[in-house]
């Protein structure tokens, strides 16, 4: 499989999970995320400012697109006859239907052509968030934190962020804060010093 943005939040995990099942995964980033994406276990790793993955012969049986940097056509040419497309995020879309143009027209051409098109929408649950968990206490996913930053400096973090310099999760430590709210969900938690996350320090992991 190939994974488009395998050096982003969601992609580091994506590439994980995906060797977790005994996928040959190849991971597609920049030049100086490349040694990050095979370290976590990708089979392979394109660069993308070097090489097009739609522009090669190689043919993926599932490709997971996190940049939205290209049109449901150029994907499913580097598609096998029945292979299978998700699109995750970085939906660019038009000004007439916005963000969501190519998810929709994804739904629109599936029934009509031999591969499978499928946009998701994340929407986290106990049974995904139990199974994560056990991938990470078997040790088959490891969250890549990037660095920690005290409440008071998450100005700095976001724009650490946002200027796409992360090399993995930024975390947030919110000392004093309390327990988590009940009933609340998140999407994902991680602890700097691997101990369990207590009531006086809570670490959230965006
Ligand atoms: N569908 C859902 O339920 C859902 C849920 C959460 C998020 N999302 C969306 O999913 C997307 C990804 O989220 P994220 O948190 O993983 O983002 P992120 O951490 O910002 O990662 C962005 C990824 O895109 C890559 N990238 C940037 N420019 C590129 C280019 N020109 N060509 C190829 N790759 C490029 C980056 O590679 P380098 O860093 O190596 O440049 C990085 O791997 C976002 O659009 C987000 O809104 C969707």
């Amino acid at each position: 499989m190939l994974i488009n943005g395998a050096s982003g939040g969601i992609g580091l995990f994506a590439v994980q999970i995906a060797r977790s099942f005994g996928a040959e995964v190849t991971g597609v980033c920049s030049t100086t995320k490349m040694d990050m994406v095979q370290g976590i276990g990708a089979d392979h790793v394109i660069d993308y400012t070097k090489e097009d993955f739609t522009r090669t012969a190689q043919r993926y049986d599932l490709i997971l697109d996190m940049v939205g940097n290209r049109s449901l056509s150029q994907l499913r040419q580097a598609l096998t006859p029945r292979g299978t497309l998700v699109l995750v995020g970085g939906e660019g879309g038009d000004r007439w239907i916005g963000a969501l143009s190519r998810s929709m027209r994804a739904l629109v051409v599936s029934p009509f052509v031999s591969q499978r098109l499928r946009p998701v929408l994340g929407a986290a649950n106990t049974q995904d968030l139990q199974f994560l968990k056990e991938l990470i206490e078997a040790g088959k996913v490891t969250p890549v934190i990037d660095r920690a930053y005290p409440l008071s400096e998450t100005r700095d973090a976001m724009r650490h962020l946002e200027e796409g310099h992360a090399r993995g999760k930024i975390v947030i430590n919110v000392r004093g804060a309390g327990p988590l709210p009940e009933g609340r969900t998140v999407a994902g938690v991680a602890s700097t010093n691997g101990s369990p996350i207590e009531s006086t320090l809570t670490t959230v992991a965006y």
